[in-house]
Parts: structure tokens; C-alpha cells; sequence
């Protein structure tokens, strides 16, 4: 029997970003925005893990942690069972090829002064990844068919004005894909993007997922888009995981009472059934000055008995289904 086996560890991952301004830190009192604080999990290779969340519960910190495009305040973080905590430099570069990041906004990505055909290949030539120019130009043109941009050779030669939104996150998943990565870690990749454009553009990165052999992360805030496409889940509260499992486990059963706020409000099929909508008292606060106990505390509708002063920690409930929360 084959076992797949975890392509990424994570274990107590933390980023914690100073605050320099306030009245506290005129008086040299240090103060951090624990944007990440002791975020542990892993992903088996060819996973589609989620991870979703409000705006400022720290996805994205997460996964420029992850790749050390800004360095971990704590924590380690395994790619194939290597810390790549400890890298150097150049070890981290020549990793990165294997793990790359699609963003969520193309149009900061990509220079509107090069032809697709440079954008596309700029990593190979960078790098010396190819023998010469031919292999470079055949590569380009066979991953710019892979992303659906067909006649290759046409946009090869346009720039990124010749292009709509949908067409430039294909060029931007194109510049990953090139380098052959194993793990793609796509940040809210389509919540720039027209409605009817983001089923496509899933639809294709699941496509990839197949051809390429990808493991993928992807992050958003659409609880209905992480269902689409992903098969595991991490809900994120304040730069924490609330819950996480397999994804229909945690959607039919959420046990954390911010995840079950979030699956009361995704749109179902069945207009019949009947639904009741929890709406969560108040913003999300900024993650500075946490109380002790539980951070969900003053927006939690179950607090009562059973809820301890300490921080929960997560606790297996299901198998492989984790929840931080005392009740
Ligand atoms: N460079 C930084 N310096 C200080 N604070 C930061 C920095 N980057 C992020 N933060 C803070 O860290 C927290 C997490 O931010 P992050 O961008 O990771 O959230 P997010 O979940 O990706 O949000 P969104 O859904 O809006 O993209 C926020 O409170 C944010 O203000
Ligand atoms: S520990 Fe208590 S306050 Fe925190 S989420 Fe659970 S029920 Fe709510
Ligand atoms: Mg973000």
C-alpha cells in the first residue's frame, strides 16, 4: 500500500509584528500585533488545504511566514521533513522554487512594461533553468496552453493592458507553474476577480492540481469557495486556529462556535431547508493586548459554564477533527 505522506509541518508558528506608536510605547512598554501566535498543523502531499477566516485573523502573515518571506518571530516550519527555519539564503531561494505563492492582486505582480512571454519565463532565466532560449520559449508556450491562454504564441507577445483580470491571475499561475513547484500557496487567487470569472479560474487550478501533481493552500474568506475546492480546513480566529479537519467533517459538524457562525451564513442549495443565521456581535478586534482565556470570548454567543481563564488549546473531537474551545 502507498501512504502519501506530509509535505508540510508547521509547529507553533508565530509572527508577532511590533506596534511603534501608542501611548504605552512612548513610555519604552514594547507591544505586538500576534498576527500568527503558535499556529501548528501539517498537509499530506496532493491535500487542497483551506484556510479561511475574517479579514485580519492573519492568513496572509501565515503564508508569507511559511515561505520565510518574512521571518518567523517563533516556531519551525518542515518542507519534506527539512526545517527550513535553519536555511540560508540561497538554500531558501532554491526552496522557494518548489513552493511558490500566487497573490491576490495580478495587476502588483506582474510589470506592465514586459510581454507575457518575459513574465512567464523571467524565474527559468533567473535561475539558468534552461539550456538555451528554444527550451525557454517552448516552456513558456507549453505552460501558457496549460493555463488555458490559447494561441500561446499570441499572448506570449501582449502586456498585461492587452489582458482582463481573469486572463492575468492565468498569467500569474503560469509564473509559478513554470518552475514545476510542489506546493502552491494561492492567497485569496480569485477575490479580485468578477463572479463569473472565479469558478473558472478554480476550476482550472484544479485541473492543475491533477496534471502538475500539486499540493495546494488556499486562502480565502468564502467559506463556500474553500468547500469547492478544498478537501481539509483551518478556520483562523486572531491569528490562531479556532478548528480544523477534513472539510465536509467540519462543515456538517463545526463544533467551535465562530465556525458554526461562519457555516450558518454560507448560501445552500436546498432553499427549502431551513436555516438560521448566527450574525457575531461586533468587529474583529486587532490581535494586540489579547485578554488571557479564550480570544473569542466577547464575541461568543455559547460563553458560560465549562469555559476556563486559560487559552484553549486544540483538542482532538472527531478523527483528525481539532477545535480550541472548552465546551
Ligand atoms: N507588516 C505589518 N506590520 C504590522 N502589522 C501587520 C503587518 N502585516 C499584517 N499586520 C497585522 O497583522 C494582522 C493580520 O494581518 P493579515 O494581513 O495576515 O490578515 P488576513 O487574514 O490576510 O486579512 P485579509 O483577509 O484582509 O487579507 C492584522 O491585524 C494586520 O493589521
Ligand atoms: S471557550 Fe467558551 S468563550 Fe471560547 S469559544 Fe468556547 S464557548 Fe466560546
Ligand atoms: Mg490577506
Amino acid at each position: 500500500m502507498v501512504t502519501r505522506k506530509d509535505i508540510l509541518e508547521v509547529y507553533d508558528l508565530q509572527k508577532w509584528f511590533p506596534v511603534r506608536s501608542g501611548i504605552l510605547s512612548l513610555f519604552g512598554e514594547k507591544r505586538f500585533v500576534k498576527a500568527v501566535d503558535k499556529v501548528s498543523f501539517s498537509i499530506e502531499e496532493g491535500d487542497s488545504l483551506c484556510i479561511v477566516g475574517e479579514s485580519g485573523c492573519g492568513k496572509t502573515t501565515l503564508a508569507r511566514t511559511i515561505l520565510r518571506l518574512i521571518e518567523p518571530t517563533g516556531g519551525r516550519v518542515l518542507f519534506r521533513g527539512e526545517d527550513i527555519t535553519k536555511k540560508n539564503r540561497e538554500e531558501m531561494q532554491k526552496l522557494r522554487l518548489k513552493m511558490q505563492i500566487i497573490f491576490q492582486n495580478p495587476f502588483e505582480v506582474l510589470d506592465p512594461r514586459l510581454p507575457v512571454r518575459t513574465l512567464v519565463g523571467e524565474a527559468l532565466s533567473i535561475h539558468n533553468l534552461t539550456e538555451d532560449e528554444d527550451e525557454l520559449e517552448k516552456r513558456v508556450l507549453k505552460v501558457l496552453e496549460d493555463v488555458r491562454l490559447i494561441p500561446s504564441d499570441d499572448f506570449a507577445q501582449r502586456y498585461t493592458h492587452e489582458l482582463s483580470g481573469g486572463q492575468l491571475q492565468r498569467v500569474c499561475i503560469a509564473r509559478s507553474l513554470i518552475l514545476k513547484p510542489d506546493l502552491i500557496i494561492a492567497d485569496e487567487p480569485v477575490s479580485m476577480l468578477d463572479a463569473s470569472i472565479r469558478t473558472e479560474i478554480m476550476n482550472l487550478m484544479e485541473d492543475l492540481k491533477n496534471e502538475y501533481g500539486l499540493t495546494y493552500i488556499f486562502i480565502t474568506h468564502d467559506l463556500a469557495q474553500a468547500r469547492y475546492i478544498g478537501n481539509h480546513i483551518i478556520v483562523m480566529y486572531l491569528g490562531r486556529i479556532a478548528e480544523m479537519g477534513p472539510m465536509e467533517e467540519v462543515i456538517q459538524n463545526p463544533v467551535h462556535p465562530y465556525t458554526t457562525a461562519l457555516v450558518s451564513n454560507v448560501p445552500i442549495p436546498d432553499p427549502d431547508e431551513e436555516r438560521y443565521r448566527i450574525m457575531l456581535p461586533g468587529e474583529t478586534p486587532t490581535p494586540i493586548d489579547l485578554p488571557p482565556g479564550c480570544r473569542f470570548q466577547p464575541r461568543c454567543q455559547e460563553y458560560g459554564e465549562g469555559c476556563r481563564p486559560e487559552e484553549p488549546e486544540l483538542r482532538e473531537v472527531a478523527p483528525g477533527h481539532f477545535v480550541s474551545c472548552w465546551r
